[in-house]
Formats: structure tokens, sequence, C-alpha cells
């Protein structure tokens, strides 16, 4: 079973990229052939400083060592590093119906918002479609709002087939079990757009300092409080282990608390979590040649890959290169 994602260097990875997927990455390394890659051509349609977009690609690659993916168990690479990709994204526009990318609803948000679209925002999915074909990966793991850009991948890789002959694997969407939401700072879902996270790398002086400013309702001190449903709690729980969220259930259930004390345990409880990552990626920042040849490795591994499958598509649909 091949495994394949990507995701974007668009600004530090925080708690809930870690919680919604970058925790399944890590998990799913082992006993799969997993190929994870930084999309910094998708980043490419809302970064637009070429500095930034470096140092961000970079960073990701940090946080993603740090957490513990691991290069000897895993491929992981930058999206740019293979052109193949680039090359196959264009074989499979020539493909690719109007009608379905104006269905995305990536792109419809992104334009009812106002933003200029471009060609790049528009055609995201057939370039995440190339991305995935080129691998031959089997599934792809995802948070709930690209699932749609898997089917789009498995229509163009339908009619291409049909087209072509069978020339691609049939990827599958493999949705992520925690994508449940993990709350922002404000109670609604964590996200850079919304200006509510928590990085996983922030020092953690300013962790704590956003987890004491985290919206809580104005119940008094004295009433229980029900933990299933306060973002507190949730964030609370994705730290915790069983006893100590049984206690702090337990804790809301029998009221008499100030939600200070709530927040004093979470900041306490995520520092202790990503302590060790954090110790790495200090590390890992000392050693940038290690990173860099763990980039370089994993480029080489992904482009033998992607260029066997490049060569298939070309050879199928009629335009073979002569000098490879
Ligand atoms: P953001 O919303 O901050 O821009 P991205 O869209 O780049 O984050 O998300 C990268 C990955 O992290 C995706 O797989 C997405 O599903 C997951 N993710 C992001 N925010 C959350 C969240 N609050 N809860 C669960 N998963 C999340
Ligand atoms: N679009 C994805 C996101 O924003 C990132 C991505 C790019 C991706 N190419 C992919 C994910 C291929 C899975 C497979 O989260």
């Amino acid at each position: 079973m091949r495994i394949l994602s990507g995701i974007q260097p668009t600004g530090r990875f925080h708690w809930g990229n870690y919680f919604g997927a970058i925790r399944q990455y890590i998990a799913l390394q082992d006993g799969h052939e997993a190929y994870y890659f930084i999309a910094n051509l998708h980043a490419l349609t809302t970064v637009r400083d070429p500095l930034r977009l470096r140092r961000a690609t970079l960073d990701a690659a940090l946080d993603l060592l740090a957490l513990g993916l691991d290069p000897d168990r895993a491929t992981l690479f930058v999206q740019s590093d293979v052109p193949e990709v680039s090359e196959l994204c264009w074989l499979l526009m020539t493909n690719a119906p109007m009608g379905l990318l104006e269905r995305c609803v990536a792109y419809k948000e992104k334009k009812a918002k106002g933003l200029t679209a471009d060609a790049g925002l528009f055609t995201y999915p057939v370039l995440m479609a190339a991305d995935i074909l080129a691998y031959d990966a089997d599934l792809v793991p995802v948070g709930e709002d690209q699932v749609q850009h898997i089917e789009v991948c498995r229509d163009l890789a339908r009619s291409f087939n049909h087209l072509y002959g069978d020339v691609f694997a049939m990827p599958r969407a493999q949705l992520m079990e925690s994508s449940a939401k993990v709350p922002g700072t404000d109670g609604e879902k964590m996200s850079k757009s919304y200006d509510n996270t928590i990085e996983i790398f922030e020092e953690p002086a300013s962790v704590r300092k956003k987890v004491m400013r985290i919206t809580t309702d104005s119940r008094a001190m004295e009433e229980p409080k029900a933990p299933e449903t306060d973002h507190l709690f949730q964030l609370y729980s994705l730290f915790a282990d069983a006893p100590r969220r049984e206690e702090m259930a337990a804790l809301y259930r029998r009221g008499g608390f100030g939600y200070g004390t709530v927040k004093k345990e979470l900041a306490a409880v995520a520092e202790e979590f990503f302590g060790d990552a954090r110790a790495r990626r200090r590390e890992l920042e000392g050693d940038l040649e290690r990173v860099e040849a763990i980039l370089a490795d994993g480029a080489a591994r992904a482009r033998r890959k992607a260029a066997q499958v490049l060569h298939r598509a070309q050879q199928a649909c009629g335009v073979p290169v002569r000098s490879r």
C-alpha cells in the first residue's frame, strides 16, 4: 500500500495541523510505503514573497522531522524538487473539464471572498492530482476539506485511462480520524486564516500567553460545567493522557473552579507533550546540512518513481520524450 500526502508551507504549523494531519502522517509511516511532501508550488498561489516561502519550506521540513517523521521509513521531499509532477500536470490539464474545476469548493470560496482568481488557483486541483498520480499512490490521508480534490483526481485519472489505456493507479482518500476540528483560541476551528492559532514550536511563554487568552463562557466558578462541549476541555484532551483527562472531566462536572486553572494545566501539558520534539528541532536547526541531505535524498527517491509514471503517461498519449 503506498500512502502519499502533502502539506502547504504557508506559515508555521499549529496544533490543528498536528492533531489533524501530521500525527496521522507519522503513524502511517509504519507498515506502509509513505511519501510526504511540502507543497511549495501550491503555496505559491498565496505566498508571493520568495524569502518567506523558502523559509517556510525549510521550517516545514524541520517541524515534520522534529515531530517524528522518519526519513528512513518515509520519503520526505519538497514538491518543486520533482519537476516531473509539473509536466504531468500539463498532460492532465489538457483533459480537465472547466466545469469540474469550477465546482471545487476551495476555488469557489476564495473567489466569493473577492480574491483575484488566477489560473494557478483555478487549476490547483489538477496539480494536486498530478502530485498523487505521479507516485501511483493508493491512499491519500487528508482532512475533510481536501476530499473533493481527491474526487477530482480520480475523475481525471479515470478519463485519462479511458482515453489512453491503463496509465494511472486509482487512489482513494483516507479521511483522517481526528480531522475532528481542533478549536482555536476563539473556539472556532483553528486555522491560519482565522488568526486563532497556537503554533507547535512557538516559545513556551508565548504559548502560555495565548492559552490564557482562550475565550471561555462567563459561568461562575461554583457552577458545574459540561466538559464535552467546552473547547478548552477539548484542547486539554488532545494532550492529556486518559487519567488526567478523567480527572479534569470530574473537576468540570463538580464545578467550583475558574477557567484559569484549566488554562494553566493546558499550557503545562502542551509544553510537556512537545518537549522532546522541541529539543529535536533545536538540534536539527543546528545541522541544516543534514536536513538538506534528507530532502535531497527524498527528492531523488521521489523523482525516480515520478519519472516512471510520467514516461508511461507520455508514451500513452503520444508525446514521448526522446532524450531521457
Ligand atoms: P490552515 O487552516 O491553518 O491554513 P491547512 O489548510 O494548511 O491549515 O491544513 C493543513 C492540514 O492540517 C490539513 O490536512 C487540515 O485538514 C489540517 N488541519 C488544519 N487545521 C485543522 C484543525 N483546526 N483541526 C483539524 N485539522 C486541521
Ligand atoms: N491541497 C492540500 C492542502 O492544502 C495539500 C496538497 C497538495 C496535497 N498536493 C497534495 C494533499 C496531494 C494530498 C495529496 O492541504
